[in-house]
This record gives structure tokens, sequence and C-alpha cells, in this order.
């Protein structure tokens, strides 16, 4: 909160307004097509062969009409860029040489500090690096590499380094540059001893450890021969590392990553280099420790799935287990692919090539499916007792899928695999709190729109292009009239901007509106509406016919409603009478007010017009 309050609102229309949306996105590596009005380009949030990704110069927008991403610049940031708001907007001062006002001063000194321990971090990373390549005393390391297989150009990307066998060699050098011992030990390079500041690492390769931006925050140290223990020292975690929010190589990852829209999870970093050398590049890991909900939150920012490669062995199935539980319940799709008895990724890709790994994570194996399989394998299972723990055991599983199709297609799965009734599955979920039967999961087709709701959509469109319209329209007509909910709610939201009879900004509801898909929703209206003139006479022409739609809807109800052949239908009748009488007076009503409306508002023109239409 306190962040957003920094920045204002000026401040956020000042930024947006002096930069380009087309720019930024060509800045950001989408290479944009002009097509018509708007650019064209293949959508950088997910994988497609024709280009539906749409930026509007004109209204300065995104919107992609296959994932249905869209928004503003500052929304493209940080999407595209994971930046936070303030970040984005951080960002794009610099780019068009804004001042921001400062911060206050709690803010500023932990940023100062991050800052510092990130600028101090880069620091270490090219100095560690720079003794692996050329150092004297890195000779090993070195050759240690090259009989692993990493060549120089994965060496240079990853930043790989060499910390010298002397136990004070960084802290030497980097007080020398002018940095403090105490800085050092927040960053958990250096820890202070009886014999003095010692450095973490020493004689080992390292493995900068980067955030998702990029910025570097701990390292992963490997020994370089087997008496030297632990075979991996980590960096600890420090303001700028929370170990429970960074994935390795997912700021080389992420993009590749949402492309394909499946993450390759592995457990080593230098399973990560192997792959990545081998052009798998949607590869991360979640460097010794275990899979958080902070890292299954990260990671469906990117991607509705994430395979997880285990090694020959299954006992570190079990012990991820509960981190296979965060990526469920972050309804993230997770599979399982298994490397033959013996092998790491590492190995694996060395041997057999990127094919042959790509072969086996196509071929790994949903997680539900996996488990299933694991319980099928019980010993005894047609016996009674046996049999009853296992279709528990299945269904506090499958009772987890929060996707109904999906879910359904499980219980069937489940119930051929373990041979029993499918009712008792579903039977079981019911105890175990789910609320739908299995009927209620059939697949609903798309329909095609009615022509009422093509012409609620086409009104709203033109009110979105015209919003000078809106506070005519609102007093003539109750959005609760409109019949599609994500229709009707956007109306709500431009009634309500026009609170005061203001024209409205559509970037301020935008802006105001905290609901992801209602916002995408109004982009997409914005982008998808054709630059035409004649949005007056639109916006006439639905009025009247979506009027005669509602006064039908009325009298359908009170008709379906009144008629039963029975003794009071008269009553009823006379009950009819009285509503469309009331009916009329209220239509009545509706202009007279309109018109004293109209002969007060300045824009009379154009909404004058409307209101004469709607009598
Ligand atoms: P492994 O022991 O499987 O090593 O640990 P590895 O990745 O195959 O490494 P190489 O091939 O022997 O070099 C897997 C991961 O577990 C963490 C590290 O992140 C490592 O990459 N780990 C392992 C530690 O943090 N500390 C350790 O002592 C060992
Ligand atoms: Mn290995």
């Amino acid at each position: 909160m306190a962040a957003k309050n920094y920045i204002s609102r000026e401040i956020t229309e000042e930024v947006r307004s002096r930069n380009n949306i087309v720019d930024v996105i060509s800045e950001c590596g989408v290479a944009l097509k002009q097509a018509g009005t708007n650019y064209k380009a293949l959508c950088p949030f997910h994988e497609e062969k024709t280009p539906s990704f749409s930026v509007s110069s004109e209204k300065q927008i995104f919107y992609c009409f296959g994932c249905q991403a869209g928004g503003d610049v500052i929304h493209f940031l940080q999407k595209h860029e994971s930046k936070s708001f303030v970040e984005s907007i951080e960002w794009l001062a610099k780019r068009a040489n804004i001042t921001l006002p400062a911060r206050d001063a709690k803010y500023s000194a932990r940023q100062k500090r991050i800052n510092d321990l990130s600028e101090l971090n880069t620091f270490a990373v090219k100095y560690y690096h720079e003794l692996l390549r050329t150092g004297q005393h890195s000779q090993h390391a070195r050759e240690y590499l090259k009989n692993r297989g990493i060549v120089t150009k994965t060496t240079n990307l990853f930043q790989l380094g060499y910390a010298k066998a002397q136990r004070n060699d960084l802290v030497k050098t980097a007080t020398h540059e002018g940095w403090t011992v105490e800085q050092l030990v927040d960053a958990g390079l250096v820890k202070n001893e009886d014999k003095g500041p010692q450095d973490r690492f020493w004689n080992r390769l390292l493995f900068p450890i980067h955030n998702e931006r990029g910025i570097p925050v701990g390292f992963g140290g490997r020994a370089l021969s087997n008496e030297h223990q632990p075979k991996y020292l980590n960096s600890p975690g420090t303001d700028l590392y929370n170990k429970s929010r960074i994935l390795y190589n997912l700021d080389k990852a992420r993009q590749s990553i949402a492309r394909k829209k499946s993450a390759i999870l592995v457990e080593g970093y230098m399973d990560v280099l192997m792959l990545y050398q081998h052009g798998i590049e949607n590869v991360i890991a979640a460097s010794g420790t275990s899979l958080s909900e902070e890292h299954a939150a990260l990671l469906k920012r990117y991607t509705p799935e994430v395979v997880i490669v285990f090694d020959g062995d299954v006992s570190g199935l079990q012990a991820a287990q509960r981190g296979l539980n965060r990526l469920i319940a972050e309804e993230i799709r997770v599979r399982i692919a298994l490397m033959p008895k013996g092998d790491d990724p590492d190995s694996f890709v060395k041997e057999n090539g990127a094919d042959a790994f790509t072969e086996r994570i196509d071929r790994s194996i949903n997680l539900i499916e996996f488990q299933i399989q694991a319980a099928v394998q019980e010993k005894n299972i047609r016996r009674p007792d046996v049999i009853t723990r296992v279709v528990r055991d299945v269904s506090e599983l499958l009772v987890n899928i929060k996707h109904r199709v999906e879910r359904a297609e499980y219980v069937k799965y489940a119930a051929r695999e373990l041979n029993v009734d499918e009712g008792l599955i579903w039977r079981e979920l019911r105890d175990l709190g789910l609320k739908e039967t299995p009927t209620a999961n059939r697949k609903i087709p798309a329909k095609k729109m009615t022509i009422r709701e093509q012409i609620e959509y086409k009104f709203i469109q033109s009110l979105l292009q015209t919003p000078e319209h809106i506070p005519g329209v609102k007093s003539v007509f109750d959005y609760n009239d409109i019949s599609q909910p994500h229709l009707a709610k956007i109306a709500e939201l431009l009634w309500r901007a026009s609170e005061n009879g203001d024209t409205v900004e559509i970037q301020h509801v935008l802006d105001n509106c905290e609901d992801e898909k209602l916002k995408n929703a109004i982009t997409r209206l914005l982008i998808s509406g054709q630059v035409i003139s004649n949005h007056t006479s639109i916006i006439q022409g639905c009025l009247k016919k979506l009027r005669n739609y509602i006064y039908q809807d009325v009298e359908q109800r009170v008709r379906s409603n009144a008629f039963s052949g029975g003794d009071d239908d008269l009553e009823k009748f006379k009950e009819l009478v009285e509503l469309s009488n009331q009916r009329r007076a209220y239509a009545q009503k509706q202009v007279i007010q309109l018109k004293q409306k109209t002969e007060h508002t300045d824009a009379a023109t154009d909404t004058s017009t409307i209101a004469k239409d709607f009598k």
C-alpha cells in the first residue's frame, strides 16, 4: 500500500503518456508489425503460430485474443518483465526522464540496504567469475568443468565462479574496494569467526543464484574434491535472498517457460546447466530447499504446468510429496518424469542427447496417474480392508483437483485402474466434502451469442469507445437490465465512474478495477472496437432494441406467473394491466428526466439525440 501511495495518479498518468506502448513493447523484444490501425505480433505470453497479440497505438493498450492477457504499458511490464507496479513505474519514469518524488525515510533506508546488497553480490559474481576464467590458481576448477562437459559459453552465460583456497581472499579484496565487513556478513559472503572475518566460500566452484529479474542474490558452491564437505554449500538467507522465493535459473528460463507453458523442475545446479547447454531452456531448480508455497505461486505466474524430473531412485518422490501438494493447491498441473536408475538429468542428457530427454518429458505422466499407479501396485490390493484404504487415499488426491472436468476424468481413470465402481469414488468424494455430483461435470459447449447478447456487446463496446455518452445513457438505463453478467459488471463500473455526471475516463476505470478478468474483458472490448464515427447512433439503436427486450422480459415474467386457469385469473389480469400502465408511466418519466438532464449538459447535442430516440 505504502509503495503504491508514493506514486500518485498524476505521476502514473505522466509516466503512461510519456512512454509509447508500441515502443516499449518493441524494446522488450516483441516483433510488432503494423496491421491496419493496430500492431500485431506473436504473443509473448503463450505459444502460438499465428499472431493474436494486438497493440493499439491510438488507445495505448495491448490485448491477446489467444490468451486474453491485456492492459496498458504498465501492465505489460508487470507481466512481461515480472516487475511490480512500482518497479514498472520507476523503470518507465527513468526511460522517459521523469523524476519521481523521494520515498519516505524508512522505506529508503531498507531499499538502500537491499540495493547495496545486490551491488555487493554483483561485485562478488564478477570477481569470482574473473578468477575462474583467468586466475592462476583456478586451473583445476576449469579442468573440473571441462571434465564434466561444461563448455565456456555455458560458464560465461551462468557466470560461474571460483573462490580461492585462502580463507580471507574476498574479505581482503572487497574491503579494499570500499565494502565493509558488516556488509559482507549481511550478504552471507563472510562469517565472523574467532580468528576474524572469514570467507564463506573457499576452493569451491560457484553457481551464482539470481532472482527472477536477474539480480544476483546468493551462491551455491560445489566442492572440487570428495574430501571437501559438504558437497554443496549454499549462501544463507539474507534480506535479498529469501530461499522460499527463489528458483535457480528462473531469470533465464522464464521466457521459455511462458512460451512452452511448462517448466521442468530438476534437483541440481549441474542438471540445469547441462540441460540448458543442450538447448532445453525452460529448466529450473529449487537449489537445496524443498518447494514452498511461494515457489508454487511464483511458478503459477508463468506456467500452468510443471514437469518434475526425479533421479532414478524414487525416494526423492516421497520427500517432495509436500511440495507437490503445494503445486496442486496452486492449480498447477504436475507431471512426473523419471530418469533411468543411476542417472540424473545431467548425466542422462550428456549420454543420450536432448531428443531422448525431451521424449521422456513428453512421456511424463500426470502426478495423479502416478499416484494412482503407485496405489495399484500395493500388495493385497483385492483384500477388502486394503482396497477400502486405497480408495480413500486416492479420493483424497482427487478431491484436491479444482477443475471439475479434469476431476471427473480422473475419477473414471481411478475406478478403472482400481477396478471399483465409479459411484463408490464419488461417494467417497462427497464424504470428503465435495458438493457436486458426476452429472454436473459434463462439458458445456461454448454457445453462440444470441442477438440480444450481441446487441449488449456492441452497446458496451461503443460506450467504452465514447465514454462521453455514459452520463446520458446512465440516466435512462439500468445496468441490471443487461443479461450478461460480465457486461453488466462493466456497465456498473462505468455508471459508478460517472457518479456526478462526470465524463468517464476509461483508464481510471481500469486502474480502479481489482478484478483481473474484468479488466481483461474491458481491454478486449476496447481493442477490438472498430474505429467508427457513428457510435452515437449505434448507442441509440442499441438502447432502443434493448428496451424492447427488457419490456418483453417483464411481460413474459408476469404472463407466465399470471394465468394458471384458476379462479383468480381476473385478479391477475388486472395486475398485469396495472403493471403495464406503470411501465408506460415509468418510461415517460425517464424521458422527462432525460430531457431535463440534457438541457443542462454542455455536450448536449449527442446526448440529447440519444434521449429523443429513447422516447
Ligand atoms: P546431488 O547430491 O544430487 O548433486 O544434489 P548433483 O546436483 O547431482 O551435483 P553433482 O552432479 O554431483 O555436481 C542435488 C542438489 O541438492 C543440493 C544442491 O542444490 C544440489 O545441486 N545439495 C546437495 C545441497 O544443497 N547440499 C549438498 O551437500 C548436496
Ligand atoms: Mn549430478
